[in-house]
């Protein structure tokens, strides 16, 4: 039987294994004042509970409300489920959230197909949708409640939370 001998016989055996990095997620919707705000809200509120280390930030496809508060009924059923988002000011995504960001969560189909188109060849992050992350809601879009009643921020608040426990699972799954 041929046998090492010398040095590299008696090196253990070593799995290289690449480093797991910090995960980071950017929330993506189209004017970054409704629903990807409360997204940022309900997982930021949610990765604290759990003692999740993660950075979250959220932005628009569109480039209408940049430097602007969220929509004050954003504002308001954000406030009434604990969080306070009136400092969040919209921005755009830009070609370096898809390298700096592991995970860029698009909060409905339109959105995602975009993202899909701006994504640098070099862009390493995940892109998905926020309800990939909810059982049996795959593949769906958190409806845009910008042009409807204030009631339809509620239904943004459920979805956003659903979505933020979903993905803190699937992210403390994959570290
Ligand atoms: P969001 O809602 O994408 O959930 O922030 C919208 C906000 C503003 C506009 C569209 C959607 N807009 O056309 O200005």
């Amino acid at each position: 039987m041929l046998g090492l001998t010398g040095p590299r016989a008696s090196r253990p055996r070593r799995v290289e294994r690449m480093p797991v990095p910090q995960p980071a997620v950017l929330f993506v919707c189209l004017g970054n004042i409704c629903r990807s705000p409360l997204a940022e809200a309900a997982f930021r509120q949610e990765a604290q509970r759990r003692g999740l280390e993660v950075e979250i930030d959220s932005a628009g496809t569109g480039s209408w409300h940049i430097g602007d508060p969220p929509d004050r009924r954003a504002q308001a059923v954000a406030l009434k489920h604990g969080v306070d988002i009136s400092g969040y000011r919209g921005r755009q995504v830009k070609p370096d959230d898809f390298r700096r960001f592991t995970h860029v969560v698009a909060l409905d189909r339109d959105n995602l197909a975009d993202l899909k188109r701006l994504r640098p060849s070099d862009g390493t992050a995940r892109l998905m949708l926020l309800l990939d992350a909810v059982e049996g809601r795959q593949g769906k879009s958190v409806a845009d409640p910008y042009y409807g009643e204030d009631a339809g921020f509620e239904v943004t608040w459920a979805d956003a939370v659903a979505g933020a426990k979903g993905l803190a699972d699937w992210i403390e799954g994959e570290g």
